[in-house]
């Protein structure tokens, strides 16, 4: 069966946006926006999967609302909402809770990373978050997921849910006219020279929210100043810069500041290696510097401007739950069904 083509992606409100959750997922979000009907999702209901301060996590939720819209993303067009306003989400996480196994889940490395040494400790909620996640695309029953490199393993775990519902119910969603499959088998779109961008301190780590460094990221609301400190300082090695993308082999930090500059730029790494190639990396980075300034920079303006303005903000996420709510809706309403609940 044929689903209609729909975008679904989220982002933790979890504080200090970067330059990874930019190029990696919101700049896909802008881009996509042409093509597609697109709901973008502030996904509190995860952030609290670990800790959150009360007064941080609602700063944080306006955040990331004022990053969607900064970057570009009209409310309007599409959705903007934040996950806890529509229920619909945590209700089928339920459902997915007894469909996915339990091995299934043991196998996801995030968990293992976030939960670390002490996994007795760990929230049940950080062990579930992979179900709730499948949930929140498939309630839309979206077709087309972008986000980072980091991700895929548990989009690949979305798609086994679906599948494992469609097949489990399979009598059941055939019998009420739904076809073949009740669900789509959501597609990971993780492209570009930016799918996993790098802390600038260390080639082997990746760029996260919650590194102690604060010069391992940058981060939307940086000021030029910051930036271009950020960047003079990002670790390098002695060699000048190689002419063919062969020569990043084994260079994981040049390897990441090319990608950085691809992605800024909308181009491809060789294109940047072209003008580059023989470089030193002061030479480099002095133009990278110029390129992140006048790209993040009216981002970073125009979010701290509308942090300033929640009314503002709560009214886009009031007025995008609601229209995500309808859909969401309709979508519980079938499974109930499918399932076997009785219904009002
Ligand atoms: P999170 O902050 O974990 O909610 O991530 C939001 C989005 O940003 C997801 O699509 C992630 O895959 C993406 N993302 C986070 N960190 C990076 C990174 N270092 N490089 C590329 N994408 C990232
Ligand atoms: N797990 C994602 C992250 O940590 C955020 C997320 C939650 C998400 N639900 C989603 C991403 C649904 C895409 C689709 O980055």
């Amino acid at each position: 069966m044929a689903f209609k083509p729909l975008v679904f992606s989220g982002v933790q409100p979890t504080g200090n946006l970067h330059l990874g959750n930019y190029l990696g997922a919101i700049k896909k979000f802008v881009e996509l926006q042409n093509s597609h009907d697109c709901i973008y999702c502030v996904v509190d209901l995860h952030a609290i999967t670990v800790w959150q301060d009360p007064a941080e996590l609602t700063r944080n939720i306006r955040e990331v609302t004022a990053a969607f819209l900064a970057c570009g993303i009209d409310p309007k067009k599409h959705i903007i909402f934040n996950q806890s306003q529509v229920a619909e989400h945590a209700e089928l996480a339920w459902i997915f809770n007894c469909v996915a196994r339990l091995g299934w889940l043991n196998r996801m490395t995030q968990f293992k990373e976030k939960a670390g040494k002490d996994r007795e400790n760990a929230s049940v909620g950080l062990y579930a978050y992979p179900n709730l996640m499948a949930a929140d695309i498939l309630v839309y029953r979206a077709t087309h997921v972008p986000v980072g490199e980091d991700q895929k393993q548990h989009l690949e775990l979305s798609r086994d849910i679906a599948q494992k519902f469609n097949s489990d119910f399979k009598e059941s969603i055939e019998s009420r006219g739904f076809g073949e499959a009740f669900f789509p088998l959501p597609e990971p779109l993780i492209q570009g020279p930016a799918t996993r961008v790098m802390s600038l301190r260390d080639g082997s780590k990746k760029m996260s929210k919650s590194d102690a460094s604060d010069y391992s990221r940058i981060n939307l609301t940086d000021d030029s100043d910051t930036i271009a400190q950020k960047v003079r300082k990002a670790k390098t090695d002695a060699e000048p810069l190689p002419s063919e993308q062969k020569g990043l082999e084994a260079r994981p930090e040049a390897d990441n500041l090319i990608g950085i500059y691809a992605a800024l730029n909308d181009v491809n790494k060789a294109d940047v290696l072209k003008e580059f190639g023989g470089a030193q990396f002061s030479a480099f980075k002095g133009s990278l510097v110029d390129l992140a300034v006048a790209k993040l920079g009216p981002i970073g303006a125009e979010m701290k401007r509308m942090v300033g303005d929640a009314a503002y903000i709560d009214g886009v996420l009031a007025d995008g739950s609601s229209r995500a709510q309808i859909i969401a809706a309709e979508t519980m309403k079938a499974v109930k069904d499918i399932v076997g609940f009785v219904r009002r």
